[in-house]
């Protein structure tokens, strides 16, 4: 079982952590059988699993019954679980949603955006503490690369260094250029978990569901490791065309009567 003490040691040995997010037990558990080190449970649940439109339409109920779900299905694995949008304006709301994260089983909770004044109040009410700078899904209307002009790049480095100076116990960068990320990375104390950002953070970060190709959509950040969107269609519609022809359900998948129980069943209802 890894606590957050497990990942600064991985960042000063170079060995890079293995995020991905899980919305539920089996995939959970599935993720744990294939040797990640964190499970993400993200806002991205809004429009991967429960038909969002955006991520601000998910609930912190939203949260907490898949964080249960996902700590149902892995018991022992350190999981980061999002504050969705809005929940996190003042320290003392922060506060209150986190311990309902932590009990749904979040190990850390990650919000969005530069705020060290919530980083220093979870983290002392006890809380592990992920940031997330670059994209931020809840707050930029158009989601797009960020950090991309020296401007843009030295506010995201010094929100970084801000937020480590608060306690953050990692740090995601998401769509920030490769080289920004490198001297973040190099920087702060945390370990940086990079989805987008390039080879040199101390981990990496992707959706699921776009990793095993059942998201449509194909992202230039991804890399598709399987086809279960397919796999799973197909498997539906050879399911159908067995039930039309009559192929399925065979003798086999059912049960029958002992002949006495049958007897007494037809003098009972003749
Ligand atoms: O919600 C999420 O899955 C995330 C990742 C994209 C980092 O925040």
């Amino acid at each position: 079982m890894s606590n957050a003490s497990t990942f600064p040691d991985m960042k000063r040995r170079g060995e890079k952590i293995v995020v991905v997010t899980a919305y539920d037990a089996p995939t959970a558990r599935i993720e744990v059988e294939a040797g990640v080190d964190i499970i993400l449970v993200g806002d991205s649940v809004g429009v991967n699993i429960l038909g969002y439109a955006h991520e601000r339409e998910v609930t912190l109920a939203d949260m907490a019954h898949h964080i249960a779900a996902v700590r149902r299905g892995a018991p022992g694995v350190y999981i980061i679980g999002d504050l969705p949008y809005a929940t996190y304006d003042a320290p003392e709301q922060a506060i209150g949603n986190a311990r309902i994260l932590r009990d749904a089983g979040a190990d850390c909770v990650k919000f969005e955006g530069a705020q060290p004044d919530i980083v220093r109040a979870l983290t002392a009410a006890g809380f592990d503490v992920c940031c997330h700078l670059g994209l931020e899904s809840q707050h930029h209307e158009v989601k797009r690369r960020q950090g991309k002009t020296a401007q843009a790049a030295a506010k995201l480095y010094d929100d970084a260094l801000a937020l480590d100076a608060a306690g953050q116990a990692f740090l995601v960068l998401e769509l920030v250029p490769h080289e920004l990320a490198a001297r973040v990375t190099r920087a702060i104390k945390a370990p940086t978990i990079g989805i987008g950002a390039g080879a040199a953070t101390d981990g990496q970060v992707l959706v699921v569901n776009d990793l095993a190709g059942v998201t449509a959509r194909e992202f230039k950040h991804n890399r598709r490791y399987g086809a279960l969107g397919a796999a799973l269609r197909d498997a539906v519609a050879a399911y159908a065309r067995d039930v039309r022809a009559g192929r399925f359900p065979e003798e086999a998948h059912g049960f029958h009567m002992a002949d006495e129980e049958r007897a007494a069943f037809e003098s009972l209802r003749p």
